[in-house]
């Protein structure tokens, strides 16, 4: 068979641990030739490629980013972006496209699947927002590093006596928040699941302070909001796929934190260094097993699917289901959570 690949949206570890995998057994087990798209959906538009072989991929499994380039180019937002893709897929003689991202790349995977491209997805994102699949990869690196991260903040916090409030990504969901916050010992998490009041957060540190502790860790997803009328906060901006971009809620609680209690308070935002560098081993081998099932799922012909992780193993569900909603923090997590808030 002749396979596209392509990697879309934000980049995570792991991306290079699944090219790998597909590469290797779409060569290997199948004698297949695997075209590499560049930067997610545009090389399809403007036919920009590169054939992969089992050398290229040499090294590559520990290696963050993504061999391939990444955007958030969407063929249905460039004029004659679809009809562009269609002609490369045809001029190449394509059987099949193997789009690896996160909910926006998969949507239009998804369309092009309802289109009549045979489309397999692969999910991926730091952010593990991706429904129907247990876990994405490049969620684990990113936990690691925000835990390592509050780690280092606590002993800082505890030697001046401060309040640490750290920002981790996460647009819509606080998967990484919530985790972090658990496994790092967090005072207060907010994420964007539940809105926040700033007078209840305050009066937490307070009275956490009255009682003679000190040295709190907020940890604050990127999306996470007030409640309405509770705080002032400036409007959002997007990216190409309509995405809200993030960044700085914070940088606006710490300072409500520092006025309303009269606590030194910093600010910490953990940024891009959560999705760089290498992968985890749980995201490297997730990230392989990943990238297996989806040059089967190929020579399944299961188009429109997506390879999903589900009670630990390794299933296929339908894209138009996976995208159809974000998969937001499990409740009974988030209870976990909070029984250790301030
Ligand atoms: O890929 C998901 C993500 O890392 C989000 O957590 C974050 O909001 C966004 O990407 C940042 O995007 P960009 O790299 O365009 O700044």
């Amino acid at each position: 068979m002749r396979v596209g690949v392509l990697t879309g949206g934000g980049d995570c570890p792991g991306l290079n641990a699944v090219i790998r995998a597909v590469v290797r057994k779409a060569k290997r087990t199948y004698g297949d030739t695997v075209l590499g798209f560049k930067d997610g959906w545009r090389g399809l538009i403007d036919d920009d490629y590169r054939e992969l072989t089992v050398t290229d991929l040499r090294g590559t499994l520990p290696r963050g980013g993504t061999i391939l380039g990444t955007s958030r180019v969407t063929p249905f937002r460039v004029e004659g972006g679809q009809e562009a893709v269609m002609k490369t897929f045809t001029a190449h003689a394509l059987d099949a496209v193997i789009a690896i991202g996160g909910e926006g790349t998969l949507s239009v995977a998804n369309e092009f699947a309802k289109l009549g491209m045979p489309t397999i997805g692969v999910p991926k994102t730091i952010d593990n927002d991706v429904g129907l699949t247990e876990m994405t990869f490049g969620f684990d690196t990113a936990l690691t590093i925000a835990t390592e991260a509050i780690d280092r903040l606590h002993t800082t916090a505890e030697s001046h006596d401060r309040i640490m409030v750290v920002e981790v990504m996460g647009r819509h969901v606080g998967h990484i928040a919530t985790w972090a916050g658990i496994a790092g010992g967090a005072t207060l998490t907010l994420i964007p699941e539940e809105p926040f009041d700033i007078s209840d957060v305050c009066e937490a540190l307070v009275r956490r302070h009255d009682a003679g502790r000190y040295a709190s860790i907020v940890v604050v997803a990127e999306g996470a909001k007030p409640k309405p009328d509770t705080m002032t906060i400036p409007e959002d901006q997007y990216d190409d796929f309509g995405h809200i971009r993030l960044g700085g809620i914070s940088t606006l609680v710490a300072d409500e934190i520092e006025s309303r209690t009269g606590y030194e308070t910093r600010v910490t935002i953990l940024g891009h260094v959560q999705r760089g560098g290498s992968p985890t081993a749980n995201d490297r081998v997730l990230s392989t097993r990943f990238g297996i099932a989806a040059i089967d799922a190929v020579h399944d012909e299961a188009w429109g699917q997506m390879v999903a992780l589900q009670k630990g193993r390794i299933v296929q569900v339908p894209l138009a289901e996976a995208v159809k909603e974000l998969k937001f923090v499990d409740p009974q997590l988030w209870a976990t959570a909070k029984n250790f808030f301030a």
